[in-house]
Protein backbone atom coordinates (compact mmCIF):
# COMPACT_ATOMS: atom_id res chain seq x y z
CA UNK A 1 0.00 0.00 0.00
CA UNK A 2 1.10 3.46 -0.18
CA UNK A 3 1.95 3.65 3.22
CA UNK A 4 4.39 0.78 2.94
CA UNK A 5 6.20 2.76 -0.56
CA UNK A 6 9.70 3.66 0.65
CA UNK A 7 10.99 6.99 0.77
CA UNK A 8 11.14 8.96 -2.60
CA UNK A 9 11.83 12.81 -3.48
CA UNK A 10 9.78 15.12 -2.32
CA UNK A 11 8.31 13.47 0.75
CA UNK A 12 8.53 15.83 3.29
CA UNK A 13 10.01 14.41 6.74
CA UNK A 14 7.24 14.05 9.88
CA UNK A 15 8.18 13.66 13.64
CA UNK A 16 7.68 10.21 14.63
CA UNK A 17 6.66 10.41 18.24
CA UNK A 18 6.71 13.32 21.03
CA UNK A 19 4.50 16.49 21.26
CA UNK A 20 5.23 17.23 17.53
CA UNK A 21 4.17 13.83 15.98
CA UNK A 22 3.02 13.87 12.63
CA UNK A 23 4.31 17.19 12.15
CA UNK A 24 6.37 18.56 9.81
CA UNK A 25 10.54 18.92 11.03
CA UNK A 26 11.67 22.80 10.31
CA UNK A 27 15.21 22.83 10.36
CA UNK A 28 15.58 25.85 12.36
CA UNK A 29 13.79 23.49 15.58
CA UNK A 30 16.58 21.27 15.32
CA UNK A 31 19.43 21.73 18.27
CA UNK A 32 22.56 20.98 16.77
CA UNK A 33 23.36 18.98 19.78
CA UNK A 34 23.88 15.56 17.97
CA UNK A 35 20.42 13.77 19.83
CA UNK A 36 18.61 11.06 17.54
CA UNK A 37 14.88 11.56 16.58
CA UNK A 38 13.01 9.96 15.01
CA UNK A 39 11.36 10.41 11.70
CA UNK A 40 8.83 8.77 8.89
CA UNK A 41 8.64 9.85 5.34
CA UNK A 42 5.33 11.58 3.81
CA UNK A 43 4.05 12.03 0.66
CA UNK A 44 0.62 11.55 -0.05
CA UNK A 45 -0.10 9.69 2.58
CA UNK A 46 2.32 9.12 5.77
CA UNK A 47 4.51 6.00 5.22
CA UNK A 48 4.73 4.58 8.52
CA UNK A 49 3.63 1.03 8.17
CA UNK A 50 6.80 -0.22 7.10
CA UNK A 51 9.27 -0.52 9.69
CA UNK A 52 11.91 0.02 7.22
CA UNK A 53 10.62 3.47 6.12
CA UNK A 54 11.85 4.89 10.06
CA UNK A 55 14.28 7.54 9.62
CA UNK A 56 16.62 8.67 12.18
CA UNK A 57 18.35 12.45 11.83
CA UNK A 58 20.71 14.22 13.63
CA UNK A 59 21.78 18.00 13.84
CA UNK A 60 25.37 18.68 14.41
CA UNK A 61 27.46 21.91 15.13
CA UNK A 62 29.79 22.88 12.34
CA UNK A 63 32.52 20.74 11.06
CA UNK A 64 31.08 17.68 13.27
CA UNK A 65 30.35 15.49 9.91
CA UNK A 66 33.17 14.04 8.91
CA UNK A 67 34.19 11.71 5.63
CA UNK A 68 32.59 9.30 4.45
CA UNK A 69 29.48 11.01 5.69
CA UNK A 70 27.80 12.85 2.14
CA UNK A 71 27.99 16.55 3.72
CA UNK A 72 26.56 17.80 0.37
CA UNK A 73 22.89 15.42 0.86
CA UNK A 74 23.24 17.20 4.25
CA UNK A 75 21.16 20.92 5.42
CA UNK A 76 22.83 22.82 7.86
CA UNK A 77 24.22 20.31 9.33
CA UNK A 78 21.06 17.56 9.79
CA UNK A 79 21.96 14.10 8.82
CA UNK A 80 19.51 11.68 7.98
CA UNK A 81 19.66 7.81 7.63
CA UNK A 82 17.34 5.02 7.78
CA UNK A 83 17.04 3.81 11.43
CA UNK A 84 17.07 0.07 11.00
CA UNK A 85 20.43 -1.99 11.65
CA UNK A 86 21.72 -3.18 8.14
CA UNK A 87 22.69 -6.61 10.21
CA UNK A 88 19.22 -8.27 10.53
CA UNK A 89 16.50 -5.17 10.82
CA UNK A 90 16.87 -3.83 14.16
CA UNK A 91 15.97 -0.14 15.58
CA UNK A 92 19.34 0.98 16.76
CA UNK A 93 19.86 3.16 19.99
CA UNK A 94 21.95 6.18 20.88
CA UNK A 95 24.59 6.12 23.20
CA UNK A 96 25.67 8.92 25.83
CA UNK A 97 28.62 9.35 23.61
CA UNK A 98 26.61 9.76 20.44
CA UNK A 99 27.56 6.69 18.67
CA UNK A 100 24.75 3.97 17.74
CA UNK A 101 24.01 0.65 18.84
CA UNK A 102 21.87 -1.93 17.76
CA UNK A 103 20.36 -4.30 20.66
CA UNK A 104 20.24 -7.15 18.79
CA UNK A 105 24.09 -8.48 18.07
CA UNK A 106 25.56 -5.08 19.26
CA UNK A 107 26.43 -3.45 15.59
CA UNK A 108 27.60 0.07 16.07
CA UNK A 109 27.54 2.89 14.03
CA UNK A 110 29.24 6.45 13.86
CA UNK A 111 26.22 9.15 12.85
CA UNK A 112 28.87 11.35 12.25
CA UNK A 113 30.77 9.57 10.08
CA UNK A 114 28.06 8.59 7.22
CA UNK A 115 26.92 6.03 9.63
CA UNK A 116 30.30 3.94 8.96
CA UNK A 117 30.20 0.45 11.10
CA UNK A 118 32.09 1.19 14.19
CA UNK A 119 31.63 -2.51 15.73
CA UNK A 120 30.00 -5.69 15.71
CA UNK A 121 28.27 -7.57 12.42
CA UNK A 122 26.73 -4.94 10.29
CA UNK A 123 27.98 -5.62 6.37
CA UNK A 124 27.72 -1.82 5.15
CA UNK A 125 27.06 1.57 7.07
CA UNK A 126 23.66 2.99 7.56
CA UNK A 127 22.32 3.98 4.51
CA UNK A 128 22.22 7.99 4.14
CA UNK A 129 19.16 9.58 3.16
CA UNK A 130 19.64 12.61 1.08
CA UNK A 131 17.47 15.63 2.23
CA UNK A 132 17.62 19.26 1.27
CA UNK A 133 15.25 22.26 2.74
CA UNK A 134 11.92 23.52 1.24
CA UNK A 135 9.93 26.29 3.12
CA UNK A 136 12.15 25.70 5.58
CA UNK A 137 11.27 21.76 6.16
CA UNK A 138 13.38 19.06 5.66
CA UNK A 139 12.47 17.06 2.34
CA UNK A 140 13.79 13.98 0.83
CA UNK A 141 16.56 15.08 -1.73
CA UNK A 142 16.80 12.00 -3.28
CA UNK A 143 16.85 7.99 -2.70
CA UNK A 144 19.16 6.38 -0.11
CA UNK A 145 23.10 6.37 -1.31
CA UNK A 146 23.35 2.82 -0.53
CA UNK A 147 20.98 -0.01 0.07
CA UNK A 148 18.87 -0.02 3.30
CA UNK A 149 18.38 -3.17 5.09
CA UNK A 150 17.05 -5.97 3.45
CA UNK A 151 17.18 -4.36 0.00
CA UNK A 152 18.81 -6.07 -2.71
CA UNK A 153 21.12 -3.61 -5.07
CA UNK A 154 19.05 -4.23 -7.94
CA UNK A 155 15.72 -3.28 -6.44
CA UNK A 156 17.93 -0.21 -4.77
CA UNK A 157 18.93 0.40 -8.08
CA UNK A 158 15.41 0.73 -9.20
CA UNK A 159 14.21 2.91 -6.14
CA UNK A 160 17.56 5.15 -6.79
CA UNK A 161 16.65 5.88 -10.62
FE1 LIG B 1 21.72 -5.11 14.46
FE2 LIG B 1 22.25 -7.72 14.41
S1 LIG B 1 20.40 -6.74 13.91
S2 LIG B 1 23.56 -6.11 15.00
Amino acid sequence: TAEQKPPAAGDVLVYAGGTNKDQPIKVADLKADGLMVKAWPKGEVLKDKNDNNLLILFRYADGVLKEPAKVEDTVQGVIVYGGICQHLGCQVNQKDDGTLLCPCHSGAYDPRAGGEVIGGPPPRPLAQLPVEEKDGVLVVKEYYVRPRYGESVADWQTNRA
